[in-house]
């Protein structure tokens, strides 16, 4: 395809989503958060009562994949028709999405449908296997890390924000067990690519962090 794609991979709270949101608002590219469809689905079969251990509800789990009724709007994500914005961002939908996104037969079917977001004049995706896997054709891909120490406290302060309690430690220590999670699966494991750039933005204002990715872009587009 002749629609370029800027992939950026990282670990949970890396601020991936915010940047890649701004650099595709910048260039005037589509967006893709990946994260969002696993989090839609894992919301989908939490409203089913299904149980990713039981073989019987996997199978189920797996067709769902593949004929996902979501739906992107402007601000808005839905399931079937159903808004389900926020219910896809609460820490359970987080941990069940974590969860399914280790199974390979699910990771497959929910690849045409991140393809599917690849159009002109160019598309941005976060995810963990943008550059790697959906998208191994990307004119660039980032690796966005920061410490866990500075994603945890980014988190509380997200949490906080919408007017929740959070504690640091339960949040902390969430996201070092997933992040082991995504890093140890056997399918498209979290890690950079070989052809990633590496940025770590413990220390840097998002600001200077799309600055330094949209130079990264201009350099190949
Ligand atoms: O990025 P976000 O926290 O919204 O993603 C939720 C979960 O979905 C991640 O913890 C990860 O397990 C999974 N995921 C994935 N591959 C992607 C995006 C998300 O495995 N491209």
């Amino acid at each position: 395809s002749d629609c370029p794609v800027i992939a950026i991979d990282g670990p949970t709270a890396s601020g991936k989503g915010t940047v890649a949101a701004l650099v595709a608002a910048n260039l005037g590219y589509q967006y893709l958060d990946s994260g969002a469809i696993y989090r839609v689905l894992a919301v989908a079969v939490a409203k089913l009562g299904l149980n990713p251990e039981i073989p019987a509800n996997l199978l189920q789990i797996i067709a769902m994949a593949a004929n996902l009724p979501v739906q992107f709007q402007a601000d808005q994500v839905l399931l079937g028709g159903e808004d389900v914005s926020d219910a896809i961002r609460t820490e359970v939908a987080g941990v069940m999405a974590s969860r399914l996104a280790v199974v390979p037969e699910v990771r497959n079917g929910l690849l045409q449908r991140q393809r599917d977001f690849r159009q002109m004049p160019g598309l941005v995706a976060d995810g963990r296997d943008m550059g790697s896997v959906v998208f191994p054709d990307s004119v660039l891909k980032v690796f966005l890390t920061a410490s866990a120490q500075v994603r945890a406290e980014r988190r509380v302060k997200q949490i906080e924000a919408r007017g929740q309690k959070a504690d640091f430690q339960i949040i902390y220590n969430d996201l070092v067990a997933r992040d082991k999670r995504d890093s140890e699966r056997a399918v498209a494991p979290l890690k950079p690519c070989d052809d990633a750039l590496v940025l770590d933005c413990s220390n840097m204002p998002i600001d200077q962090v799309v600055a330094t990715i949209q130079n990264w872009a201009r350099e190949r587009i």
